[in-house]
Parts: C-alpha cells; structure tokens; sequence
C-alpha cells in the first residue's frame, strides 16, 4: 500500500546528465547519502525513545540503510573509488530541515514527514540512474533494486506518521512539505550528487 505522495516537481534531464558525467564523484556522495540516512533513522530512535510502536521499523530502515551503503561501498571499492574524506554539508537537507516547524509534537511529525520525501526523492532519482545506465547491467540491477528499496521507506515514514496524527493532520502538511521541496530542489546547483 502506497502512503506517501507523489513528488511536487520532477527533477530535470540536466540533473542526470550532470550525474552520468561524472560517475565516481556521484557513488562516492551516494554513499554519504546512504551512511547519512542510517544514522538519520538511529536518531529518531535515539530523540523519541518514547515513541515505541516504531522502533522496530526505525532499527530496521537504520540496518537496510547501513546495507545500502555497503553495497555503494563495494562497487566504489571495485572501481577503485575511495569514500569522501571530508563530508560537505548537503545543502538541500539543511533547507529542508529549516522548514520544521519548532515545537517538539510538530517537529516529530515534520521530522517524519521529510523523511518520506528524502525517501521518495531518493527513490525517483535512483531510477533516473538505473534507466540511464548502459553497459552494466550489474550496476543497473543495484540501481533497481535502491529504487524499489527506498520508494518502501517513502511510505514506512508517513505510515509511522499516521501511528500518532490522523489524517487530516498528515496529509495537508505532506502536500506542503512536498510543494516546499520541489521550490528547494529547483533552485539547487546542479552536482553530480543525490541532491
Ligand atoms: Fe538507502
Ligand atoms: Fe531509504
């Protein structure tokens, strides 16, 4: 079952061009990405450990997260790509998490509603790569698979939403958080990064 929202803007041709241009620095902030999105599952666990009904969920999005990121790992390791060494703050998450609104309930559920979108944001991209990628059908097939994984998590977060709001409190915020992000990832410089 489908939770989460459809994107609010597509991201433009420009942006996988930029990203096939130059594959190397592209998996090597992928993996950030990945490594990023385990510790960001681990911190709703360590912020809300009230929050019980969805720690099991949280644990396992962390673990599925930490395996994304082994797998980028492999594939870097086996074209002899190193991992970053210094970790530029990724803009786009920083302009998302200045839209949350500040008192603890709203947060919560603006925290969970954004990662829905990261998410979903994730999922959208990964099957820009995969469809573009030619010559490797390996690479294609991981691509696939992330795609698939991370549309999973798009819905897991809302669904958590909905453990403690009604809908009507998650829906309309979902749609304003999505509308917020489409401005956001239209005026971001064109990387060859996730975001
Ligand atoms: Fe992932
Ligand atoms: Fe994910």
């Amino acid at each position: 079952m489908k939770y989460s929202l459809e994107l609010a803007a597509a991201t433009r041709p420009e942006w996988t061009q930029t990203v096939m241009s130059d594959f190397p620095a592209f998996l090597r902030d992928h993996a950030d990405c990945e490594r990023k999105a385990s510790a960001m599952a681990m911190s709703f666990v360590a912020k809300y450990p009230d929050r019980t009904e969805i720690i099991p969920e949280l644990i396992e999005t962390g673990v599925e997260e930490l395996e994304h990121f082994r797998q980028v790992y492999a594939h870097m390791a086996k074209r002899g790509i190193r991992l970053a060494r210094e970790i530029a703050e990724d803009p786009y998450i920083k302009k998302l998490v200045d839209l949350c609104r500040t008192d603890p309930l709203h947060r919560f559920l603006d925290r969970l509603l954004l990662a829905s979108i990261i998410e979903c944001r994730g999922a959208e991209r990964f099957r820009l790569v995969c469809n573009a990628i030619e010559n490797d059908a390996e690479l294609k097939e991981f691509y696939h698979h992330l795609w698939t994984s991370e549309a999973k998590h798009g819905n897991i977060f809302v669904k958590m939403a909905l453990t403690y709001f009604d809908e009507g409190n998650v829906y309309p915020r979902l749609k304003e958080l999505n509308e917020a992000e489409g401005r956001i990832v239209e005026t971001l410089k064109l990387r060859p990064a996730l975001h």
